[in-house]
């Protein structure tokens, strides 16, 4: 059994409107032991994401249950095995899986776990761009909106794990994008280093019709596809300027996360009729095996410097609730993770 003292975030209270710090607790719990089937691991690095929001929603049914607030809180980890009783996992493996977060260790049966490789990239990175927010970005652009050269695409939350990747893959694939972020920074970086045609800071506008008339400037033939992380103001903006024979994936819509009442929609979906815009929800899960033709196209990008990835990184698991909560500000740019514990034991 592993010495010394395992540690684990809690919730104490499901959160109404935005998180706040005091609803999360770190708390000293049994260092855990393993059985027959069983590996225990330490986690190095926990990621944050938006969707955890959705499981601090009891009430809310979804395609993922709501968090307990008398269990650690679980999401997306690399972490490194220290004992193991599974074939093909030894001590000293790196590993992704789904329960290592929000705790410094865990047991884990190997059956959502993925080793990876420390060489081919930094370990935070498979919580990002060769993660879970990667292939979303790369399920959204190849199996939904498929874009073709020449054609605009236009991207909210672009500054994000997920947007950030979709640019690029837009750019890879000889597409005009049409970026939007909050921060001067982020449009910068977005501009001068990730390669959009224009990025478009969103809180310079007002409302819906003046974030348009932009988004109309700087995609002067329409918008082909729309990658919607945002919602509200974004997606009315999209739906003004959405090309005939348009297309959107919707993936996330954060504005709305933190909302105590449900938004009216946008009051120009009428626009989908006419132009023939086609739009599709979707999760990353229903392309988890097409993991592999995923990273076949954006390991080699990423290792040729055409993808690039900005990181938030927060260290301790004191500071995940603070990295979480970051999420919903703007605070966090690019990938935000959290360093639990050192690269290596
Ligand atoms: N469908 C799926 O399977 C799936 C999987 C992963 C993620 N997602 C969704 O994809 C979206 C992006 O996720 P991510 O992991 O890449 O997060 P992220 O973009 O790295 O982080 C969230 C960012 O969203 C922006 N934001 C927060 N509140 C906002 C608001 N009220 N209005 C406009 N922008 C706001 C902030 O950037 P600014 O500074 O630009 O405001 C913030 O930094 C989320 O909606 C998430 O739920 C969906």
């Amino acid at each position: 059994m592993a010495a010394g003292q395992a540690k684990a975030v809690f919730l104490t209270e499901y959160p109404v409107g935005t998180p706040q710090e005091s609803q999360f607790e770190l708390r000293d719990i049994d260092m855990p032991s393993i059985g027959e089937g069983e590996m225990l691991c330490r986690t190095v690095w926990m990621s944050v994401d938006p969707y955890m929001r959705g499981r601090m929603r009891p009430d809310v049914k979804s395609y993922i249950p709501p968090f307990a607030l008398d269990e650690p809180l679980g999401g997306g980890a690399v972490s490194q095995v220290m004992e193991s009783n599974i074939s093909g996992f030894e001590p000293g493996d790196y590993v992704v899986d789904f329960a290592g977060g929000w705790k410094t260790h865990y047991v884990s049966k190997g059956d959502r776990t993925q080793k990876v490789d420390p060489n081919m990239a930094p370990l935070s990175a498979y919580l990002g761009v060769l993660g879970m927010p990667g292939l979303t970005a790369w399920a959204g652009v190849t199996q939904i909106l498929e874009p073709k050269a020449g054609e605009t695409i236009f991207v909210s939350g672009a500054a994000g794990a997920v947007g950030s990747v979709v640019c690029q893959l837009g750019k890879a694939k000889g597409c005009r994008v049409v970026a939007s972020a909050g921060s001067p920074e982020k449009c910068k970086w977005l501009e001068e280093e990730a390669g959009v045609d224009v990025a478009l800071n969103y809180k310079d506008y007002k409302n819906a019709g003046e974030l348009a008339k932009a988004l109309a400037k700087a995609a002067p033939d329409g918008v082909d596809c729309y990658f919607e992380n945002v919602g509200g103001m974004h997606l009315e903006a999209a739906l003004n300027c959405i090309a005939f024979g348009g297309r959107m994936a919707l993936c996330g819509m954060i504005s709305q996360y933190n909302n105590k009442e449900q938004e009216p929609g946008p009051p120009n979906l009428v626009n989908m009729i006419g132009r023939g815009v086609m739009a599709r929800g979707f999760i990353v899960s229903e392309y988890a095996d097409k993991a592999m033709e995923f990273a076949m196209e954006v390991a080699p990008l990423l290792a040729q410097g055409k993808i690039i990835f900005q990181e938030s990184k927060y260290d301790a698991l004191e500071n995940a609730a603070q990295a979480f909560i970051g999420l919903f500000s703007g605070e966090n740019f690019g990938k935000a993770v959290v360093r639990v514990g050192p690269d290596s034991v």
